[in-house]
């Protein structure tokens, strides 16, 4: 590989870590937020705290998550980390995305449902999201072999198959 784009290894790996950690930091503070959206305070109060979550997860919590998913799916080419470790990493990445978007559904709901829409409890996102992260840091800084997981062939096996459509040929 290129040597000169190996060496910007660790400068991926500066933004990866501070994306994830905005990325992370953001998913455990929008549930408290959120659970402050009381029907029983004033409209303004409300409306108020609606930006803040709503601008929060636009502007910030969600660039980062992007910044965060590229610079890791380069570092996966940089590194050349085609190992069991990281297919379980991004189990856990997965798992991530589908709280980060239950919470921006949340978010939506408030918006349009105002004074209807409960919340969920924040206990349980922050939960779920601390025990996300837990995982990835475990199997990121261990990096455990994980040879005892064998992978069936039609997943580690080019499959031979044709496209369905005739490709232009050079
Ligand atoms: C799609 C999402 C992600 C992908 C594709 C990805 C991929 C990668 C890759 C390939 C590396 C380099 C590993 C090495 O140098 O050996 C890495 C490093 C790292 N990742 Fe991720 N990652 C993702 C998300 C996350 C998340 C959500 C966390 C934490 C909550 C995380 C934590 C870390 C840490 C701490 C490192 C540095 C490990 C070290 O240098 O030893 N990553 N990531």
């Amino acid at each position: 590989m290129l040597e000169w784009l190996v060496s910007t290894i660790p400068l991926w790996k500066a933004l990866h870590v501070i994306a994830l950690c905005i990325w992370c930091g953001g998913l455990i503070t929008l549930p408290l937020m959120l659970a402050r959206h009381d029907p029983a305070i004033s409209q303004n109060d409300y409306r108020v705290i609606r930006h803040a979550t709503h601008l929060t997860y636009t502007t910030v919590v969600t660039p980062a998550a992007v910044v965060a998913v590229v610079a890791g799916t380069w570092l996966i080419f940089l590194r050349e980390a085609f190992v069991p470790w990281l297919f379980a990493k991004l189990v856990f990445v997965a798992l991530l995305l589908v709280l980060h978007a239950w919470i921006g559904g949340s978010i939506v709901r408030i918006a349009e449902e105002p004074g209807e829409h409960r919340p969920p409890n924040p206990y349980l996102p922050m939960t779920g999201i601390t025990g996300c992260a837990i995982a990835i840091l475990l199997l990121v800084l261990a990096k455990p072999e994980l040879d005892w997981i064998t992978f069936p062939d039609w997943l580690t096996e080019p499959r031979g198959g044709q496209l369905p459509f005739d490709v232009p040929s050079r």
